[in-house]
This record gives structure tokens, sequence and C-alpha cells, in this order.
């Protein structure tokens, strides 16, 4: 612990000489006690004690204030931020996290992720003495799915996907055919060697492999196993559904050789994509695919603006709702592509950011799409839109998990390990036994009273 916080000191470090001594920027820190801001997750809340049923947000990130700072002329301004989001937990999120916080005026996104390709350069130089090559590759976010079924590919093995849904859309097999119709795909995992190293067990009910598709939506896996001569071995209701054409283009189409392993996807895109995501990288672990000393960082690029929230019955932002859409798609923003981008190392986002909105026009139509009326925007960031007025400088921005940043660094893989002092996967703080009950009259004091009767009676 004591060696993973002295590299994230001098990460740190590393990152203020960059911004400061190289490329003039300027550290400014935004309020903690603040009102809601738009990342999307829960916010956790703070009661007013001095202006009764009234309550503070914490920030999930400096977002509404770092694009303030633009128009006040800071053009070139970074934070190390601390963020809050009351999300459920995972090995890679913890409800205080640090975010490494940048936003600029009058760049354009080559410029911002040259940049940016500078900042991590020397980083890596730095604190690991290891020579990144730039510029990072590239992936839009639709070549991203496609290949890898993930907007955060590990790229440090092959294993790519494969659509199929042409071959098989006409199949008798319905599990196939009735999902191209149904508007979804069929794609195809290819694992070499995989006949021998993976056991119909395993990809059947009961079996790990099935269960790592299961958890991530699917019905099921199917499988075809290919033998010397082309020979394949599956069950027979795909067998017996597969022309002799329509085999070969399967086969060819994927790649497969004697000793391939063929995993299927058959269902809408989303589950098809996270369900082969998934056995992707358990089945890179176990047939050891991975070259630990590979570092790879990539640009994910071209998000959609927009994803369908089926709950709520309206589109809402992917990034958030300043995030300026791709020029050539303005005519239809529900299918427009954002210019923003995501950094993923090895697997991990790690960071994330966009050009911003700044003419006035664009950001009402975004309003109107996500289903914000002019009084709900004005409530929520009128006083961002007011300062816009006073002329807004081109801008943009990103912000990095810092505490990944460490953690993969370190070549942990809890960022628990990034942090002093950090909290359960419970949320809880057990050095200081945080959140705890608090005295009744702290409560009267806020105008509080809670619904639930406490564990342990307050003293
Ligand atoms: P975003 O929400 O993508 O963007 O967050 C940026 C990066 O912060 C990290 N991160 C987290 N790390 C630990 N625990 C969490 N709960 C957690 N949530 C996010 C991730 C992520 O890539 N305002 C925008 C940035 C911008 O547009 O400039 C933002 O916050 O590594």
């Amino acid at each position: 612990m004591a060696r993973n916080m002295r590299l994230r000191h001098d990460i740190i470090k590393a990152i203020r000489r960059f911004l400061e001594d190289t490329e003039d920027f300027i550290e400014v820190e935004t309020p903690i006690l603040t009102r809601s801001t738009p990342e999307g997750a829960r916010d956790f809340i703070l009661p007013s004690r001095v202006n009764e049923g009234e309550w503070f947000a914490l920030p999930q990130s400096p977002q509404l204030f770092k694009q303030i700072l633009m128009v006040a002329g800071m053009d070139r301004y970074y934070q190390i931020a601390r963020c809050f989001r009351d999300e459920d937990l995972r090995a890679d999120r913890q409800p205080e996290f640090t975010q490494l916080d940048m936003e600029m005026s009058f760049m354009d996104e080559e410029e911002i992720l040259a940049l940016n390709e500078r900042l991590l350069a020397h980083i890596f130089k730095t604190v690991k003495g290891i020579d990144i090559p730039t510029p990072f590759p590239r992936l839009t976010y639709a070549e991203a799915m496609a290949r890898y079924g993930s907007d955060k590919p590990d790229t440090r093995y092959g294993l790519e996907l494969v659509d199929v849904s042409d071959i098989v859309q006409d199949s008798g097999f319905k599990v196939f055919s009735g999902a191209v119709k149904s508007g979804g795909q069929v794609k195809v995992l290819p694992i070499p060697g995989g006949n021998d190293a993976i056991s119909n067990v395993r990809i059947k009910p009961k079996g790990d492999l099935f269960k790592v598709a299961t958890d991530a939506g699917a019905g099921g896996v199917a499988y075809i196993r290919v033998r010397e001569g082309g020979e394949i071995d599956t069950i027979g209701a795909i067998k017996d559904n597969l022309t002799p054409e329509q085999k070969q283009t399967l086969l060819a189409r994927t790649g497969a050789q004697p000793g391939h392993l063929l995993l299927f996807g058959a269902g809408d895109t989303a589950t098809v994509n996270a369900t082969l995501d998934k056995l992707r990288q358990a089945i890179a672990k176990e047939l050891n695919l991975i070259d630990q000393r590979k570092t790879n960082l990539l640009w994910i690029t071209e998000f959609p603006m927009f994803e369908w929230n089926a709950d709520e019955n309206r589109y809402e932002a992917l990034h958030h709702p300043f995030t300026a859409p791709n020029p050539e798609d303005v005519a239809d923003l529900t299918t427009a592509r954002a210019v923003a981008y995501d950094i993923v190392y090895n697997g991990y986002e790690i960071g994330g950011g966009s050009l911003r909105i700044y003419q006035p026009d664009v950001q009402a139509k975004v309003f109107e799409t996500i289903g914000l009326t002019d009084e709900e925007a004005s409530d929520k960031f009128g006083f961002l839109l007011e300062a816009f007025e006073y002329g807004t400088p081109p801008h943009g921005g990103i912000a990095y998990g810092l505490d990944r940043l460490v953690m993969l660094l370190a070549g942990e893989h809890s960022i628990r390990e990034a942090i002093a002092f950090p909290k359960t996967q419970q949320a809880r703080d057990l050095l200081t036994n945080a959140p705890s009950s608090v005295d009744v009259q702290q409560l009267k004091d806020l105008q509080v009273a809670s619904t639930v009767k406490p564990k342990v009676a307050p003293k």
C-alpha cells in the first residue's frame, strides 16, 4: 500500500509538472457544496441548516464549473478534483473518487487528443520508464462494438467477433433467424484451439461459461466445433439447418480452422455484444492470451449523442447534455454521433471527454431531444446558460479516473489498492465506521427526520 501511495504521488506530480510547466495550465478549485451536476449517477445530498428544507448535492464532477471558467477566460484549466457518485460499487468504482479534470478553450478535437497523448506519454515515461508511441490507435464506437462488443475493449489480444447475421438470417434454426428478423444480430466468437480447451459441459446449462453468458443476459450459448477437413460438430438443430454453402461461408468468414470452437450470440444487439464481450474476456484470461507486458492505450471516438431510455420513454445524453454533436449529423440529433472520446487502457475506461456545445441554438435542440423544457433547463443549468450569453469560446475537455490510472499502473485489480482509506463494496469506511448514526439534536437542527429505525440506538 505504501508503494502504491508513493506511485500515486509520483503520478500526480508528473501531471502537475507537465500541465503547469510545459502546457501553461492553471489549477482552479471548485466547490464541493453545490447542486446536482449532469453526470447521470445518483447524487449524495446534504441538508442545509441555514436554508431550511433545501439541500446541497456533492459534485459528480466539476463539469459545469469548468465550462464557466472557459467563459471567464481561464483558457487552460485543470484540477485534481474529488467527485461523488452514489452508484453500485464494482472493483473499479468508489463512491468518492478523484478525477484529473481538464478543460481547454480554442482547441479542436485533434489538438485535445494530441495534448492528452503527450500527457499520458509523459506520465508513463516518468513513473514507469515506458515509451508509449504516439499517436495512439483509435476506434470509432461503432467499430469497437462490432469487433469487440464493448466500448472499452482490451486490445492486448485478438479474439475478435464476427457478424454472421446475413449468413443465418434464413436458417431453419429459429434462434438465429428469429434474432435477425426481430432486428437483432447473430455474432460469433471464434476461439482457436477452443475444441481442446473448452468442453461441452462448460457451455451447457450449469456450466461456468453458460453462466457467464446468462449473467450477461443471453438465453444460452450455441456452438460449433470445427474438425479436420472442415467437418462440424454441433447440435442437430444447427447442423441440419445449414446448407453446405452456408457452412462454407460461415467457416471462411470466421477464419475457422480445425480445432476452432465457435461460440454464438444471437438476440438483440446489445445483449449479443454484452455476452460475447464477457466470454471473450473470460476465455482470454483462461487461455493466457493476455500479454501482461503490453500497454495498450486506445481512443474510442464518435460515441452516439443519445441512448434510448426505455423505462422513461425518452432519449438521454450518453455523455452529458453539453456534448457537441458531429456537425455532419445535426439534421437528426437522435441518431447523431457526438464529438466525444474515451481513453481506454488495457480494457479499462480511464477517461472520457468531449467538445462542448457553444451555440445556444444547438444547445436548445439538445435539451429538446432529451425532453427538457426551457423552464427545466433554466432551473437546472440556468447559471451556465446565462454565462454562455457573455460570449462562449469553443471549448472541450476530458476527465480521467485518477484512482483507476493508479490502480492499473500499480498492477492492481481493485481500485481500493490505489486509495488511502477506501470504502468497501457496501460503501462503508470500516476504519472510522462511517456512515454512522448522528445525535437526534443534529437532525433536529437540520429539520431532518429519518424513517429508518437506527440499528444502534443514538447516544
Ligand atoms: P465521466 O463520467 O466519464 O466523465 O468520468 C470520467 C472518468 O472518471 C472515472 N470514474 C470513476 N472512477 C472511480 N469511481 C467511480 N465511481 C467513477 N466514475 C467515473 C472513469 C471515467 O472515465 N465531466 C465528464 C468529463 C468531461 O466531459 O470532461 C465526466 O465526469 O475513469
